[in-house]
């Protein structure tokens, strides 16, 4: 259990599994390659599906890896301690996850041609999320409520600090030909025909049958019974008993959720943050 945080630059992260060093040297000295794919997000934002699939179609549909090794291993956090171990000496293209804020991210990816997929995600549900998450694990301490852990997510005292910043610092690179925005409300309202974009986006040409098998293992009914990637081989010590990680699989939970007052006081405060971008990039708002 850890209820202490590791500070780097002002924002916050979970106690264990990660050291300022690491993040300094994965900052500064992390060399990014030009074959590598990097799934980047912000916490809760539907990263593990993303990676689920990126593997799949890594591997033409074909369910061995996904099965056989579990997520961090096929897919591993750069900027904790053992993904940053792991891969900075590994051979050949790599395949790799990250949290990071824009401004922390490895620098060398921006003279790179390597492919991020950044995901995003309706940030009320990123906060639901967030808030059934931290809470049935004893990996970040949150407050008992969601009224508090709302109030600590709009100011950014959360884990990888404020959603806004992240969002609005990983958006100043959409025009790149190397980023895709992806966001998890397109994957639910039509996943194959997200798919088959990240598919073109990274290059890799599948038949029909293989796109069928990458929906069919990245599906929330597949994910959620494999134990590779619904992370029930945690160890007990980091969760608690209703922990679920596939939880609800659903866009708009916050509905279920929110106060009308508390429904308000997030929107202002997003309508502020979020001035200036246009709703289309971020489907919620069609909703
Ligand atoms: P909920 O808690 O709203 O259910 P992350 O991987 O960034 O931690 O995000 C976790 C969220 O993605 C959880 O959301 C989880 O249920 C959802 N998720 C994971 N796999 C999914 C899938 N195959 N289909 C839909 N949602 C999925």
């Amino acid at each position: 259990m850890s209820d202490s945080y590791v500070w780097f630059e002002g924002i916050r992260f979970p106690g264990s599994g990660f050291d300022p060093e690491v993040f300094r040297e994965v900052r500064d000295k992390f060399v990014v390659k030009n074959e590598d794919t990097i799934t980047v997000t912000y916490p809760k934002s539907g990263t593990n599906w993303l990676v689920e699939i990126v593997c799949l179609i890594h591997s033409n549909g074909d369910p061995k890896w996904v099965q056989s090794v579990p997520t961090w291993n096929r897919s591993p956090w750069v900027e904790t301690i053992p993904g940053y171990e792991f891969l900075k000496d590994q051979e050949g293209p790599r395949i790799y996850t990250s949290h990071l804020p824009i401004h922390l991210f490895p620098q060398s990816f921006f003279s790179s041609k390597a492919k991020v997929i950044y995901g995003i995600r309706n940030p009320r549900d990123v906060l639901v999320s967030g808030y059934f998450f931290w809470r049935e694990t004893n990996i970040f301490k949150i407050p008992e409520t969601l009224k508090e852990f709302m109030e600590l997510f709009l100011q950014g005292h959360v884990a990888y600090g404020s959603w806004f910043e992240h969002i609005r610092g990983w958006l100043s690179m959409r025009e790149r030909e190397n980023v895709l925005v992806v966001s998890y409300e397109e994957l639910k309202k039509d996943t194959r025909v997200t798919v088959e974009k990240i598919c073109e986006f990274l290059g890799k040409k599948l038949k029909p049958e293989e796109i069928d098998l990458v929906l069919k293992y990245s599906s929330f009914q597949f994910m959620k019974e494999n134990k590779m990637s619904n992370f029930t081989m945690l160890p007990d010590s980091y969760v608690n008993e209703n922990f679920s990680f596939i939880r609800k699989g659903v866009t708009g939970d916050w509905k279920n959720h929110f106060t009308v007052a508390q429904a308000e006081a997030f929107d202002k405060i997003y309508q502020e943050k979020m001035a200036g971008y246009p709703p289309k990039l971020f489907p919620w708002e069609e909703c």
